[in-house]
């Protein structure tokens, strides 16, 4: 097959990790018989200093005409500190969703036996979790109407939602949820607001289409609390753009590692694979993070992207052999253990593949 993939590498540590996916890509390329033909192109803070913008034209052009992008990570620390910066990493990643189409965020929490440990939660409540959450991505508050008024003294930003928005990705879901264990929860803030009132009738006019899938509602809040209590009594979940950005960050606690999981936004053409990290720019050209998030990110590309599923099987298989066998970055080092570099782990990855 052959497979036309944007290389999306961004900032901070994303060129890192970035190599590593591309070494474990072209490795399984090399063994299945496919070809890759990657186009690297530029976005966040690396943009900006090039060309001035996050998310140039050109950028957008090879992602609308790539199979699939890969995306490293965005953020620049000396935007964050500048609060008069009149353009910023972040506005090229949501301009890039949007304009891409990239409506279903594919968020995958599991755990790995030999990480179990990793989690600051108790090992008997995460044992065996297996969820996944579906966040819209380019509706709700992110996009809706903002401002001031007041002269300036008072601010808002506003959550909008149609019905046609909810549809498509409570589908997702339904979806997703058939190829699981036939449970998908839909979370939202029902009892006081409008847009999620809209997301629960929607949701239960599908039901009948999907006679298979028990379908619960929950409370945002009461998700946050029973996410870290009881992972595993979730399968997939289904929810707006804000409340899913920040339960997202919460269940990757349970997994022990931001640097473990991958994440997929499926689009209207194009679909977008990225590590669910930052840019960590702390680690930034020091070779020590973890690039697993961003290879299993690939492997999520061969599995939805291509429907290649056996190459996705293997890349997680050398994945769960190079936890096991100990050579990880240095977030992942019990005590006494030598740390792996960033290109440590990669090169393991694909011997593991070529062996
Ligand atoms: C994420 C990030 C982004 C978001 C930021 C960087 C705009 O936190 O992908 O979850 O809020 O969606
Ligand atoms: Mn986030």
């Amino acid at each position: 097959m052959h497979l036309k993939i944007a290389l999306l590498a961004g900032d901070g540590i994303g060129p890192e990790v970035i190599d590593q996916a591309v070494k474990v890509s072209d490795a399984i390329a090399q063994k299945f018989s496919h070809q890759i033909d990657w186009s690297p192109a530029l976005t966040g803070a690396a943009a900006i200093d090039a060309v001035g913008d996050p998310y140039p034209a050109e950028t957008h052009s090879v992602c609308e005409n790539a199979d699939a992008v890969l995306f490293g990570a965005i953020g620049d620390p000396k935007f964050d500190n500048d609060p008069s910066a009149k353009v910023r990493p972040e506005q090229g990643l949501l301009r890039m969703r949007q304009m891409l189409g990239l409506f279903a965020n594919v968020r995958p929490t599991f755990t790995f036996p030999a990480l179990i440990d990793k989690s600051p939660l108790k090992q008997e409540r995460i044992e065996g979790t297996d969820l996944v959450f579906l966040r819209e991505l380019t509706g709700g508050i992110y996009f809706g109407e903002r401002g001031r008024k007041d002269d300036g003294n008072t601010a808002f930003d506003t959550c909008t939602y149609t019905r046609a928005e909810i549809e498509r990705l409570a589908r997702k879901g339904f979806e997703l949820a058939q190829t699981r264990t036939k449970k998908l929860c839909c979370v939202d803030k029902a009892n006081v607001l409008e847009s999620s009132r809209l997301w629960r009738e929607t949701v239960q006019a599908l039901e009948s289409e999907y006679p298979d899938v028990q379908v619960s509602y929950e409370f945002v809040d009461a998700v946050a609390m029973r996410l870290v209590q009881w992972p595993n009594s979730y399968d997939v979940l289904i929810t707006e753009n804000l409340f899913g950005d920040i339960l997202t960050d919460e269940a990757s606690v349970i997994s022990g590692s931001m640097g473990l999981m991958p994440s997929a936004s499926l689009g209207v053409k194009t679909s977008l694979f990225e590590p669910i990290h930052g840019s960590f720019p702390q680690a930034a050209g020091k070779n020590i993070a973890n690039p697993l998030a961003t290879v299993l990110s690939a492997a999520m590309m061969f599995e939805m992207a291509f429907d290649l599923k056996e190459e996705a099987a293997l890349i997680r298989k050398v994945v769960d052999q190079s936890l096991a066998d100990g050579v990880v970055t240095e977030d992942l080092t019990q005590e006494g253990q030598k740390a792996a570099t960033t290109s440590e782990v990669g090169d393991y990855l694909v011997q593991l593949i070529q062996g």
